[in-house]
């Protein structure tokens, strides 16, 4: 299957490793607004990420992937492009391990030796990072970003946006805002607010209208 990758930057190089290691799938092309227009080089197109509709035409089958690391800037491109949910293929390293009661939306990636158990829910357009754990139950909505090796125990739910800092903790039944970020190696034994900084162990709120939602 033809795929587009929508995204040209750091985070965009470790998805196209996973759409490579992906039986059936080859990359035609990358949009980013690095690009101004549509060029060919080496049989591959690079084009600004309005291009997406162009592409959708021309190419019958293309399929989309999101390799957006910034949440906020994922979903605005999601919005501003308006292809439909099933246009964004849902990527999972071979090495992950996930439940078969578990359900993944469209657009998610799920990178290397992550692991997604029983029962758990992930919305669309979410990156679970190498390494991440989602334990049983736990429920992550769209846009949502588990960065490297973080832990998110049981019945854990994760609203819209939010982002859990590498090698950092939630313990379970704990509910975290939307767009709330948690910082690198942070513990969280409490319920986040919305659009907040936690820090620390045990993690504590140092904003509460943080912007920066990595
Ligand atoms: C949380 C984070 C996003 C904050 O970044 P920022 O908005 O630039 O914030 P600052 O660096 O100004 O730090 C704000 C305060 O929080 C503290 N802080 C920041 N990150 C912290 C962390 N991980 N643990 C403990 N304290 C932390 C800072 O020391 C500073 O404290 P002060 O106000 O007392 O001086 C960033 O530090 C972080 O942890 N990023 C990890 C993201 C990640 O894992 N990405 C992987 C992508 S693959």
């Amino acid at each position: 299957m033809k795929v587009v990758v929508i995204g040209h930057g750091g985070h965009s190089k470790v998805v196209s490793d996973i759409i490579r290691a992906t039986n059936d799938l080859y990359i035609i092309g990358y949009l980013d607004n690095n690009y101004e227009r549509i060029q060919v080089i080496n049989n591959l197109i690079f084009g600004p990420i309005s291009a997406a509709m162009q592409l959708k035409e021309e190419h019958k089958n293309v399929q989309f992937v999101m390799a957006i690391g910034d949440n906020r800037a994922r979903k605005l491109v999601v919005e501003k492009l308006g292809l439909s949910t099933k246009d964004y293929l849902t990527i999972v390293h071979p090495s992950a391990s996930i439940s078969p009661s578990a359900n993944i939306g469209f657009g998610t990636v799920v990178m290397p030796q992550a692991v997604i158990n029983a029962d758990v829910i992930v919305g669309n357009h979410c990156i679970i990072n190498s390494g991440a754990v989602v334990e049983h139950d736990s429920l992550l909505n769209d846009f949502v970003h588990l960065c490297p090796n973080s832990t998110i125990a049981g019945t854990v739910k994760m609203h819209e946006g939010s982002c859990v800092g590498s090698g950092a903790t939630i313990i379970p039944n704990r509910r975290i805002g939307e767009w709330t970020m948690i910082g690198a190696g942070s513990t969280v034994i409490d319920h986040l607010p919305a659009y907040s900084l936690a820090v620390g162990t045990p993690a504590k709120v140092k904003l509460n209208n943080n912007v920066n939602v990595g």
